[in-house]
């Protein structure tokens, strides 16, 4: 288990005080000054030594993302975004630390921003949050009052302002140029890469979009040291993470772990254990809605960071678990996901557009024990002729729960079809 002098967040569940005297009793805002004057180079380096690999999903590395901003401006202001539309189903990570520990978001964003060169960063955050936007403005403001930001924030020489905009509920605004779009003012439709954001992000400038989480972590690795977050979790798969636990346990929670915890550890330890016990597991959603579930033979073993998911055709994702005991219909799970993202669906590229439809309608018939064996074959080659070919990850994301279920539970799914027989016994086949 991880040590507690190991957490970065020590207010994870809101016991102290949030405000500005809670976060300064905890550390938070010491030596802000001195980090920023240890100079541009030396953050973005590091923070690459840290190890860190982006919080939000796709585990690109931190460092490497920060130097893709350009070193000297061409007349164009550099922005930082930090994404706060945390809308994976089984994602509550980011409201947590907004609800409780605000200011490592605040002081995080004041230092990764110097270290990309912006004078202004944004937080865009999900509209559903109303109570956490309004307790991240009521730190922000609190922070501007103490001159921890505007201008000299914190005495460190670096102009610098944050600014907290609200969206208004759609999944796919969490996607970072989509987001970009929908701080632009315009409807929130992904943008295809390259370029990417930090060669034209947000008005055409370079920007760097990070999630919460990521940011959040930046002032403790600087204060600790980028070994100290390498030394943590395992090789290419660093530090700490916080992981949220959700479904069939007796104690849902969000818990800080190391990376490379045992899956069944994370449960048994923190999450009070799977209803009715291990051997009443069924299946888990390792990373949020959009990663394959997981089968019990599998969930047994599996390690929690991204390399170990990605061997196995999964991913962490957002460290969103949903566990499922043998109550559910993991088919039908299934189908509510393919629901969820056919109704997410931004619609500009036709793969997606219309297979995220077809797909939904195809799980549909399955359930309710319509469709055949082909059909569910038919079905599983769709999923492959929309991941890759659309714009964004959407179209992985809307693909991938139905290509987890068909290889996790197979015998399970061609139960359902019309036409299924059931395979013979060896005494059946002598007769
Ligand atoms: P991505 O892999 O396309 O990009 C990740 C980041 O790396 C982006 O910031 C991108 O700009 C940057 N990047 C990638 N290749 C680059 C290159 N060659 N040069 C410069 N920068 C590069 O993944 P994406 O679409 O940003 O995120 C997908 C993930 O988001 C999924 O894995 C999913 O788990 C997660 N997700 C999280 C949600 C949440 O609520 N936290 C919601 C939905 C999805
Ligand atoms: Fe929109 Fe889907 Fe295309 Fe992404 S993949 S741009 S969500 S239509």
């Amino acid at each position: 288990m991880l040590k507690d002098s190991d957490r970065i967040y020590q207010n994870l569940y809101g016991q102290q005080d949030w405000r500005l005297a809670g976060a300064l009793a905890r550390g938070d805002w010491n030596g802000t000054a001195d980090i920023i004057a240890r100079g541009r180079d030396a953050l973005v380096e590091e923070m690459k030594a840290s190890g860190m690999r982006g919080r939000g999903g796709a585990g690109f590395p931190t460092g490497m993302k920060w130097s893709f901003m350009p070193k000297q401006s061409d007349g164009r202001p550099s922005y930082v975004v930090i994404n706060a539309d945390e809308s994976e189903p089984g994602t509550c990570k980011d409201r947590d630390i907004i609800r409780n520990e605000p200011h490592k978001l605040i002081e995080g964003a004041l230092i990764a921003s110097f270290a990309m060169g912006a004078h202004k960063a944004f937080i865009y955050i999900r509209g559903e949050y109303y109570n956490e936007a309004q307790r991240l403005q009521f730190a922000i403001d609190e922070a501007y009052q103490a001159g921890l930001l505007g201008k000299n924030a914190a005495n460190s020489g670096w102009d610098f302002d944050l600014v907290l905009q609200r969206g208004a509920g759609a999944y796919i605004c969490g996607e970072e140029s989509a987001m970009l779009e929908s701080l632009e003012g315009k409807k929130g439709m992904p943008r295809m890469k390259p370029p990417f954001p930090a060669a034209m992000g947000l008005y055409g400038c370079p920007t760097t979009v990070n999630n919460v989480e990521t940011i959040a972590g930046v002032a403790t690795i600087m204060r600790r040291g980028g070994a100290w977050f390498a030394g943590l979790g395992r090789p290419k798969n660093a530090g700490t993470k916080i992981f949220c636990i959700s479904g069939h346990v007796n104690n849902p929670c969000n818990v800080e772990e190391e990376l490379g915890v045992p899956l069944k550890d994370l449960i048994e330890k923190h999450a009070g254990g799977v209803r009715g016990g291990w051997d009443n597991l069924q299946a888990i959603i390792p990373g949020g809605a959009s990663m394959p579930i997981l089968n019990k033979a599998m969930a047994d073993v599996q390690l929690m960071d991204f390399d170990s998911l990605a061997a196995v055709k999964s991913g962490m994702g957002s460290g969103a678990i949903i566990v499922m005991d043998k109550s559910v219909d993991v088919v039908k799970a299934i189908w509510r996901l393919s629901k969820f993202f056919k109704h997410e669906s931004c619609g500009q590229c036709t793969p997606c557009r219309e297979g995220t439809g077809w797909m939904m309608r195809q799980m549909d018939r399955i359930v309710q024990n319509k469709a055949t064996l082909a059909d569910i074959h038919l079905l599983e080659q769709v999923t492959t002729q929309v991941a890759g070919h659309t714009i964004c990850a959407f179209g992985e994301a809307s693909s991938w729960p139905i290509q987890g279920l068909m290889r996790a539970f197979r015998p399970t799914v061609e139960a359902r079809a019309t036409d299924y027989q059931p395979p013979q016994t060896v005494a059946q086949a002598a007769e």
